[in-house]
């Protein structure tokens, strides 16, 4: 008897086991997870909930929602929060606030602290708005016509208006029922399934070719699906980039994942390759690149890969190296840049940055500096027209160095997307 116990127990322990596995793998949202709400945190970083976990960014593994949010555990076990959306009125004392929906409940929170009183009823908070909510999003004015929070159940839309607590209910008749929806970058996106398209707040109609892959602009992923069109993509994508540099010929080379985007110098034809294809030896996920000489200079972890530019780009014998030995300085780096024709490379590596004289032998990184407007970087580049610093979605243009380490207030700030590679949103 003890003995069958034993195995029973050890039993149900595989089971337990496999059940574990099964969860996690399940929770790859690079296989095409339809997600149950999506909001951005007050620093503009989307949350994409799904079951109880939770995806911060868009890379990374799922943690569990109640370790960030753990009062979403505590009426009931948190199965799924159904809708989220980030209050965003600066007139509004929720400004800021993240708001979450489960079932006829909703929870306030402010930096990841649960508000005062809450969670409250949906119906006290949000007179005229059902329980069991598919999805909400924010939409200040002038882009609803009052600040408002549309709520999406089934085919039912309502504009609920913040100030008025008053409830108008549309008809969006040419989109699909939401699953979840997102503000991001002032544009409106409702998901279903693992595909998104872009609407109207106002009308909710949907304009160009929708729906598209959530996983080709929401999340970094090293594969894509068979349609995309990995130009469109990778000027369209919300993801990140690691590194970008421009040759002295004037082509530009944008790196984020897997893949990178090329413009030509003299007729802006954008082309996008693997980085697998074109640098093999590099294989993917470059943390920072710069030119120097008709040489791209690669670092990657404590690597340094160095190819000549050229159809192919050949990679010199010997490489990689520790970036330790080639630059005098440790790896890993955040960003690099080299001026046009000059012989200093810039090593950002948080908010430091380093000069490394590169015809010096051996090369040392000297002259640390502080940079005062930004904690990190994710990429920068010079060429004739001054220095990029660029960051999440963003760009900031400075017409020097010394005025990009030295400024105390942050430029006018630039869409990547729009900008930088002409995706037209
Ligand atoms: C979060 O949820 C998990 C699984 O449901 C549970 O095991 C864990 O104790 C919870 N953690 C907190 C901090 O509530
Ligand atoms: C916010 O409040 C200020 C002053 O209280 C007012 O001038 C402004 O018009 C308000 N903005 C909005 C969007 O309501
Ligand atoms: C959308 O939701 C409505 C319920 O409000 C339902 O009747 C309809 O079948 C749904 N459409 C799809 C395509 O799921
Ligand atoms: C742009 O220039 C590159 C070479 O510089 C050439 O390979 C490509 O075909 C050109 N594209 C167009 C559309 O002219």
């Amino acid at each position: 008897m003890k003995l069958l116990t034993h195995i029973l127990f050890l039993a149900l322990a595989v089971v337990l086991a496999q059940c574990d596995e099964h969860t996690s793998a399940v929770l790859d949202r690079c296989q095409g997870l339809e997600m149950d709400a999506v909001a951005v945190n007050e620093e503009y970083i989307p949350y994409f909930f799904k079951g109880d976990h939770l995806f911060k960014g868009f890379h990374g593994k799922a943690e569990l929602s109640n370790e960030s949010f753990a009062e979403l555990d505590d009426h009931h076990h948190l199965g799924h929060v159904d809708a989220a959306f980030r209050m965003h009125y600066e007139n509004s004392s929720d400004h800021d606030h993240m708001f979450f929906f489960l079932d006829n409940k909703v929870f306030s929170y402010y930096k990841h602290k649960l508000e005062d009183g809450f969670p409250k009823d949906i119906s006290e908070v949000f007179p005229g708005i059902p329980d069991h909510l598919d999805a909400a999003v924010e939409c200040p004015k002038p882009e609803c016509d009052e600040d408002s929070v549309i709520f999406f159940k089934g085919d039912d839309i309502y504009h609920f208006n913040v100030q008025t607590k008053a409830v108008d209910e549309r008809e969006f008749k040419s989109m699909p029922n939401c699953t979840s929806a997102f503000r991001f970058m002032e544009h409106y996106y409702c998901f279903h399934g693992h595909m998104f398209s872009k609407f109207d707040p106002k009308t909710g109609e949907v304009h160009g070719k929708y729906p598209k892959e959530a996983r080709d602009y929401f999340m970094r992923c090293s594969k894509f699906s068979e349609e995309s069109d990995h130009v469109e993509r990778e000027r369209c994508s919300r993801v990140h980039l690691d590194a970008i540099t421009s040759d002295n010929a004037g082509n530009m080379y944008a790196f984020r994942g897997h893949h990178f985007l090329r413009r030509d110098g003299d007729n802006d034809t954008m082309t996008a390759d693997t980085i697998e294809n074109a640098f093999k030896e590099l294989h993917s996920e470059v943390d920072a690149v710069f030119t120097y000489q008709d040489h791209l200079y690669m670092i990657k972890d404590d690597h340094l890969f160095l190819y000549k530019v050229g159809e192919p780009h050949t990679h010199l014998d010997g490489y990689p190296k520790p970036v330790k030995e080639e630059l005098g300085i440790e790896g890993p780096i955040d960003a690099a840049f080299v001026c046009e024709d000059h012989h200093i490379a810039y090593i950002i590596k948080g908010k430091n940055i380093y000069d490394v004289e590169l015809k010096a032998s051996p090369r040392v990184a000297g002259n640390e500096r502080t940079i005062h407007l930004f904690e990190n970087v994710d990429a920068a580049m010079c060429n004739r027209e001054g220095v990029k610093v660029i960051k999440g979605n963003h760009f900031y243009h400075f017409m020097s160095t010394m005025e990009f380490v030295a400024g105390r207030s942050l430029p006018e700030q630039h869409r990547v997307s729009l900008e930088l590679f002409g995706c037209d949103h």
